[in-house]
């Protein structure tokens, strides 16, 4: 597929002109809507996951905003697990707040519980599972069902499982979106994200408000993403493998209290993941033992040499984060909590820079 770039879309006749959204049924109408390379992006988003059609965003964030502000308006009020992707949580706390918008935060583990917390007006029901550094897997069936009952939709933030991993419509989502900015980009240059749908209301919803947003995603940023996906399905299969290698090697160093990784027992909703996915992907975090200060977890952190410091996930180098302010109710890790995200390196190298970092961090008496 070429890099199609453009604005205007030249139409022979007067009466051919049309301002449509829905290039997919009617035809190039904008750029707005999407080249034939951002077309072609998201038709095969759709057919991977499944999906009667994704809409591609600029940005991971962008589709979550985009989900919010097409579902609810001034006066509903929506549902979001406090381990969402803490930008998700802070426009709930402020634009959404402002545009009067009610969003809470419930426990990820809440299962069938939710049922409890719909209300008349409730709007929306985000999932994300494994949820955001602490990796908390939900019993996403269990929530679909009784927000269904309550004619609920659920919009899944599928990015862990790269829309592979988890088969968000099969398990009844409405809305299921990805930061291709991750597993699908794949090597940290660039930033996109999807929103698929299961048809219907939320198609026409998400695409009335993706126009009236001017949501435009780059054909450029697209190319890149097409030319990930041919290597997705080999890299996240080699990406497993490492993770699954070093996070099994963490669980038994002294120094390590806690594997936070979704294949692990240790990992709250273990159960739900043998359960309802095909696989684990890259990250996954570690909690020092109790013994160790915040600062001994930073000096760990600034230690690592193959391991980089930096923020997002799911490219070819491995990377980690320190979190020391967690908005976690009940559980305070006191800055003890690394978050990795494993590349494409050889899973001995990086026990190896494990090893060195840890070497200094005495096991706990
Ligand atoms: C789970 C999750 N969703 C969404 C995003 C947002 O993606 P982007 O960086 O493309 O805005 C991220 C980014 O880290 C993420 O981790």
């Amino acid at each position: 597929m070429p890099t199609y770039r453009g604005s205007t879309v030249l139409f022979k006749r007067q009466a051919d002109a049309s301002d449509d959204w829905r290039q997919t049924e009617n035809g190039y109408s904008y750029g707005v809507y999407g080249t034939p390379t951002v077309l072609e992006l998201g038709a095969r988003i759709a057919e991977i996951e499944g999906a009667h059609h994704s809409f591609i965003v600029p940005g991971g964030q962008a589709a979550i905003s985009l989900i919010y502000l097409a579902f609810c308006a001034a006066g509903t009020h929506a549902l979001v697990p406090v381990t969402a992707y803490g930008p998700n949580r802070e426009l709930a706390a402020g634009l959404l707040k402002r545009l009067g918008i009610s969003v809470e935060a419930y426990d990820p583990l809440v299962g069938a519980g939710i049922a409890d917390l719909i209300r008349d007006n409730t709007a929306l029901i985000w999932v994300e599972s494994p949820g955001s550094v602490t990796m908390e897997i939900q019993d996403v069936p269990a929530i679909v069902a009784a927000a269904h009952r309550r004619n609920v939709p659920v919009a899944l933030d599928n990015t862990y499982a790269a829309g592979v991993l988890f088969d968000a419509f099969a398990h009844g989502l409405d809305v299921s979106t990805q930061a291709l900015t991750k597993y699908v980009g794949g090597h940290s240059d660039l930033l996109l994200g999807s929103v698929s749908v299961a048809g219907g209301h939320a198609y026409e919803a998400i695409g009335t408000v993706h126009k009236q947003l001017g949501m435009a995603a780059s054909p450029d940023d697209c190319s890149l993403a097409l030319r990930g996906l041919q290597t997705l399905g080999i890299r996240l299969e080699r990406l497993e493998k490492t993770a699954l290698d070093v996070a099994q090697w963490l669980a038994k160093h002294p120094a390590v209290a806690t594997v936070l990784h979704p294949a692990l027992p240790s990992c709250p909703g273990h159960e739900y993941w043998l359960r309802d996915f095909t696989g684990s992907s890259s990250i996954f975090s570690i909690v020092f033992d109790a013994t160790f200060s915040a600062d001994q977890v930073a000096a760990f952190a600034d230690r690592l040499k193959l391991f980089k410091i930096g923020y997002s996930w799911g490219g070819v180098t491995s990377l980690a984060m320190v979190y020391p302010k967690l908005d976690r109710p009940g559980q305070d890790y006191g800055g003890r909590l690394v978050r990795l995200n494993v590349g494409l390196e050889e899973s001995s190298d990086l026990i190896v820079d494990l090893t060195q970092a840890l070497s200094t961090m005495a096991a706990p008496a």
